[in-house]
């Protein structure tokens, strides 16, 4: 069998010697021969990662060479959701969101903005107001201003972000409370109307589980019956070590998909850490204690090569359904961007990514580039 390369010959040899376990992972492979993941997948799926405010400054001078070599789509971590974007009534930000689309432009990098309506980071003056038109007039000049401002500029909208409860009934928003369960269809609306172009999503975390991926089938479905554009989903993919749920990620490929709409994996990390629940919850916390934090000084090689399996696996699973997927973001550069280091236990020292803390890739890196051997 021919199998067709997606780098040089010298750069595939490195590769293998790695993966196969034959060098250790460390600083042996220059940078030059270190293979890149938006070629590797470049007739696949768009390779994401969200950015901060160092990566879009390009201060992080370490980042401002990685990423424009590994990624080809980019979510901002925080600089366009509404607390920071529209602070106050009637005055909006956008200096930072502004950088983001020039720093996309110049790098080709296509950006999924993220995201018009969350309940979580809500501007304090929205928090605050109790009067129904007052919030609705909020809730229409956000999305009308926001999407209209990156209109033809953005590939892409997650349009609602986690408006669903683990049963997959709707959240008791502050969305839901004053606007009704027909907000997600009129948050779609609004966006399609300010930008016609932008692939416009719903995303959400734990969406592969049945019981809210049935509350998620049912609300998208209700977005299509109004007749209303929505271009695809969004599955967070906040997963843990050892415990990727392949087979419910794989059915939610499918039914999502034959609702005729794209799937993306939008904020991707497998973290390594012990946690009593499931789930990207910001507001669910852990009390801490020392056992918390047990790899500190080094994560042991038996984790590294369970992380490495599950993201071969996970990759595995997106090429056999390539064709239904629009993209996979990893949620942070390396591992010392991670949210999952301060979440839900502050200081801890995690691991979900596949660059290390020093900007280097990991065994699950390898593995993951190696896919596309087979
Ligand atoms: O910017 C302030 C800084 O000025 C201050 O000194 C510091 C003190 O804690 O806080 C900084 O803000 C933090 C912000 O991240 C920027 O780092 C917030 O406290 C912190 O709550 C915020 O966390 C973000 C979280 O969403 C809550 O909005 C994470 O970075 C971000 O990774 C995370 O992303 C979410 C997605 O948007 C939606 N899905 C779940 C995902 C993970 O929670």
């Amino acid at each position: 069998m021919r199998y067709k390369l997606f780098c040089s010959p010298k750069t595939l040899a490195a590769a293998l010697l790695l993966v196969t376990g034959c060098v250790a992972p460390s600083k042996q492979v220059p940078a030059q021969q270190i293979p890149s993941l938006k070629d590797a997948f470049k007739n696949d799926f768009l390779i994401g990662t969200a950015l901060n405010v160092a990566h879009i400054q390009e201060r992080d001078q370490k980042a401002a060479v990685l990423i424009p070599k590994q990624f080809n789509a980019a979510t901002p971590e925080n600089i366009m959701k509404a607390e920071h974007i529209h602070p106050e009534w009637g005055r909006y930000d956008f200096d930072m969101p502004d950088k983001l689309v020039e720093y996309g432009k110049k790098n080709n990098i296509s950006i999924n903005a993220h995201t018009l309506i969350w309940h979580s980071q809500m501007p304090a003056f929205a928090r605050r107001m109790q009067s129904v038109d007052s919030f609705r007039t909020f809730f229409n000049e956000h999305i009308k201003t926001v999407a209209g401002r990156y209109k033809g500029k953005v590939q892409s909208w997650d349009v609602v972000n986690e408006a669903l409860n683990e049963d997959g009934t709707m959240r008791r928003s502050p969305f839901l409370q004053k606007l009704g369960p027909d907000f997600v269809t009129e948050a779609f609306r609004l966006a399609a109307a300010a930008d016609p172009q932008a692939q416009l999503y719903y995303n959400d975390y734990n969406n592969e589980q049945p019981a809210k991926r049935a509350g998620c089938i049912a609300l998208i479905k209700k977005v299509q019956d109004a007749g209303v554009k929505i271009d695809g989903v969004g599955i967070q993919g906040h997963w843990h070590v050892g415990r990727v749920p392949f087979q419910h990620i794989e059915e939610s490929i499918e039914q999502y998909a034959a609702l005729g709409i794209k799937v993306a994996f939008t904020e991707l990390d497998i973290e390594v850490l012990p946690r009593n629940f499931q789930g990207a919850d910001v507001n669910q916390r852990m009390q801490d204690n020392p056992g918390l934090n047990p790899y500190k000084d080094g994560l042991p090689d038996s984790v590294q090569q369970q992380l490495a399996k599950d993201y071969q696996q996970l990759f595995e699973l997106f090429l056999k359904h390539k064709d239904k997927i629009s993209r996979v973001t990893f949620w942070g550069v390396t591992d010392g961007d991670s949210w999952l280091n301060g979440w839900p236990v502050r200081g801890r020292t995690n691991y979900p990514l596949l660059f290390d803390r020093n900007y280097e890739p990991k065994p699950a890196f390898y593995k993951v580039v190696a896919t596309k051997r087979k």
